[in-house]
């Protein structure tokens, strides 16, 4: 079995890739170890930097994203019981970012795909990729079978295989003392525009789906155990971190999802190895502050995409063998701001009181001053010139 692009994980990056490489008129085969079901439900990533969204249109996944995604041109920013917007349309030029959840891409691309006549192979494991040959095994069924290729994509996430076929990775993490409960409430968002909060006793995110469905997130203790959340506690806390002086309500209503995942940065060099190119969370994570993580998948194989077309239309290496330094720049700049808004909001358990004062001198700061604001509403939007 032979195809041109191999595709391991058909996460976003892996089902863009394919789906770019099609309207480029390159075959790829996409091998997914999850079931079509499951893929689908995940919950996790919901905001779109504008090239994101202009990506997936251009892909030709676009057309639900235009009708349902929520335009937004702001974000509020609350701390000492009071909300400070930061206008991000105006402060970048018009730019706005986009809410649409990462489940509803997943589906367009994998409807857009199969109308295509794609081939994603769902209940496919890959085993090892193999960046020389090049090729990939993977089991399927009890079968093992090989996929001949020109070239692979590792697009199978953080805990996939293909990071792993590349010699000499270098790799940078860090772990925080932090997780996000995260919950999908089916209740009318209690705002327009995304909340960050900090207050004493952590921080807590208020986002959406629609204008039905509510997303929210809590900052917990990475080791805790859903057990000990009931419904309850996870409201009480979130109206204590959202509480401000004017009597600002939280609504809530029944949980339909919850999960608590970990936070962590990391990134491997080089993205590229020989025919092996790493895409996605496969090559680097973000803690989910700034947003970033899904937007950094959708732009690593918009560049992939385009430098492997330069390379079938007339055998041009160049954008391939940039790839891995063009990506990695906006990568460390997205790391760079992750991390910040990271910590700039949390309450490290460890933290003294002189660094929770630093801390909310920094939040006054951006409040108060148009060039702070700047610098988080470009980074945000994804127009930071490195981005
Ligand atoms: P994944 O989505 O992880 O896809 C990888 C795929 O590979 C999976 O389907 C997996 O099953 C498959 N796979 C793994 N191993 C194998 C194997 N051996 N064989 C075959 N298949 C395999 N990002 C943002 O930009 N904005 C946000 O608002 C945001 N919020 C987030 C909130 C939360 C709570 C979390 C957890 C993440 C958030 N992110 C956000 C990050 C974003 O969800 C990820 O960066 C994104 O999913 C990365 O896509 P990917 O395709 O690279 O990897
Ligand atoms: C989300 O809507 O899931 C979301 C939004 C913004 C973030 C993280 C997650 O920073």
């Amino acid at each position: 079995m032979r195809t041109k692009v191999a595709i391991t994980g058909a996460g976003p990056a892996g089902l863009l890739l394919s789906q770019l490489l099609h309207r480029l008129g390159i075959d790829s085969v996409v091998l997914e170890s999850r079931d079509r079901a499951y893929a689908e439900r995940r919950q996790r990533a919901g905001m779109l930097e504008q090239g994101t969204v202009d990506v997936l249109r251009r892909s030709g996944a676009g057309e639900r994203l235009d009708r349902e995604g929520l335009t937004h041109h702001g974000l509020e920013l609350r701390f000492g019981g009071a909300g400070h917007r930061i206008a991000l349309s105006e402060l970048t030029a018009g730019h706005t970012v986009t809410i649409y959840a990462q489940t509803e891409i997943v589906k367009d691309l994998i409807a857009a795909r199969l109308a295509d006549g794609g081939d994603i192979r769902f209940g496919a494991e890959v085993l090892s990729v193999d960046p020389k040959t090049p090729s990939v095994t993977y089991r399927q069924d009890g079968a093992t079978h090989t996929l001949d290729c020109d070239f692979v994509a590792g697009c199978d996430g953080f805990h996939g295989v293909s990071r792993h076929a590349v010699p000499d990775l270098r790799t940078y993490e860090r772990e925080y003392p932090y997780g996000w409960l995260g919950i999908l409430a089916d209740v009318a968002p209690s705002t327009d525009e995304l909340i960050y909060a900090h207050s004493e006793r952590g921080f807590a995110l208020h986002s959406l789906r629609s204008p039905r469905i509510s997303r929210l997130y809590l900052q917990v203790d990475p080791a805790d155990d859903l057990a000990s959340w009931p419904d309850e506690r996870i409201w009480a806390e979130l109206r204590a971190r959202f509480a401000t002086d004017d009597g600002w309500e939280l609504r809530d209503g029944p949980i339909l999802e919850r999960s608590i995942t970990p936070m962590r940065s990391f990134v491997a060099e080089p993205m590229r190895y020989d025919r092996l190119f790493l895409a996605g969370d496969a090559a680097h994570i973000v803690p989910p502050t700034g947003a970033k993580g899904l937007n950094l998948a959708i732009s690593d194989v918009t560049v992939l995409a385009e430098a492997l077309g330069a390379w079938y239309g007339s055998g041009a290496a160049e954008l391939l063998d940039a790839y891995s330094g063009t990506c990695l720049k906006r990568v460390w700049r997205a790391q760079h701001f992750a991390s910040w808004m990271t910590t700039l909001l949390h309450i490290d358990p460890a933290q003294d009181a002189f660094g929770h004062r630093q801390q909310l001198a920094y939040l006054d700061y951006l409040a108060a001053s148009t060039a702070a604001a700047t610098t988080l509403a470009e980074n945000y939007v994804g127009v930071a010139p490195t981005l």
